[in-house]
């Protein structure tokens, strides 16, 4: 059982962008106003180097968080005690927030996909899953985030919904989640389901932080390519994320096409935005139940006959349908984003894999990104 105080929920950072070395100079010459930055794991484990004299120096001005892409926590093989031991030593020397990771496997007897591909959603999955996860929280000495992933393949052998497998994961192993918003809109537009639904399933007290980012819709499909901004439907998807779970750290991630800091900084800026709108409008209601003696039942039935404002995501009929291809980042490359934000990274680009047949079962496309 864990005990550390690091990665405990409700560590609010506030507003960040994934760190990317196309970035470096200009945030330490500029200083911009980000509340935190989020690093690919992988990608400082060597010691010495540029990347980590960078990291040093802007590590000595805004808090961190490391998101990995290798741990495989959902893999049959044995858990990686180098790679758990390289990433425990860097988290000595950056002290960060919190440290996150997939809800996925990358490869199997010894071969990496360079993927962050999905599980069954079985019970017997989720028992394995749970033991991994308590293996590496004891390791770490720290609880750990699992973010789910978009996916373009399902297997027949589920039992269950994504959601319900996340939140059972999240509960049994006593882990955090990392809520990618534009990878469940992603998901839900491949497997023909509500993203709305998958947002009522996650339990609230496990959601410590929240990804956004951009993507491209083939139309029968979309990919997860985190090289465009974050779209509308995702922006929308978030308010009502940012109304089920409140203040959640967010953070943009951007992989691929990556912008000048002044765009993913406007990005950033509606993410802030829209989570102060809905924590005004929260606080207003709050206020207006104070100073109306109405009991709580009359007042719903008086906003029922006066009719309630639509809900961002209605009329807008999120379509989803097809499936598609996916990828997973590689400790070189990068992520994705939609329209007013993006998402950064000097993080892991995954590799095109060759269109792939239908989905029950058979791994279909792939680049990954989480
Ligand atoms: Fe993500």
């Amino acid at each position: 059982m864990v005990h550390a105080s690091s990665g405990d929920k409700r560590a609010y950072l506030g507003f960040g962008l994934g760190l990317r070395p196309t970035h470096y100079e200009s945030i330490l010459n500029e200083s911009p106003a980000i509340d935190w930055f989020e690093i690919v794991s992988e990608n400082y484990l060597v010691p010495g180097g540029k990347p980590l004299h960078y990291l040093d120096r802007i590590r000595a001005h805004y808090p961190l968080v490391m998101h990995g892409v290798s741990l495989s926590i959902g893999a049959i093989d044995p858990l990686d005690r180098d790679y758990l031991r390289q990433l425990k030593d860097l988290a000595a020397r950056l002290e960060p927030t919190w440290i996150s990771d997939h809800l996925c496997f990358t490869g199997a007897h010894g071969v990496n996909a360079h993927d962050l591909l999905p599980l069954p959603y079985t019970e017997e999955a989720i028992q394995h899953v749970v033991a991994r996860v308590s293996e590496v929280q004891d390791f770490l000495g720290r609880r750990i985030l699992l973010e789910n992933v978009s996916s373009y393949v399902t297997y027949p052998e589920s039992e269950m919904h994504e959601w319900d497998f996340l939140g059972e994961i999240a509960e049994r192993a006593d882990c955090l989640i990392l809520l990618d918003i534009n990878n469940i809109y992603v998901s839900g537009f491949n497997h023909e389901f509500d993203p709305r639904e998958y947002l009522e399933a996650v339990p609230v007290e496990r959601v410590q932080q929240f990804h956004l980012a951009g993507h491209r819709n083939h139309g029968d499909y979309i990919v997860d390519t985190h090289d465009e901004p974050v779209i509308d439907r995702v922006w929308q998807l978030y308010e009502a994320a940012v109304r089920r779970f409140g203040r959640i750290s967010t953070m943009i991630e951007r992989d691929d096409n990556i912008p000048p800091l002044p765009v993913l900084l406007a990005e950033l800026d509606q993410a802030r935005r829209i989570a102060a709108a809905v924590e005004h409008e929260t606080a207003a209601h709050l206020m207006n139940r104070v100073s109306d003696p109405t009991p709580p039942d009359e007042q719903g039935a008086r906003a029922a006959r006066q009719g309630s404002p639509p809900s961002p995501l209605e009329g807008e009929g999120m379509e989803m349908r097809g499936r598609s291809p996916h990828s997973v980042p590689s400790p070189e490359g990068g992520r994705e984003v939609g329209e007013h934000l993006r998402s950064g990274g000097d993080g892991v680009r995954g590799r095109e894999r060759p269109e792939g047949a239908d989905s029950r079962s058979t791994l279909r496309s792939v680049e990954t990104k989480s």
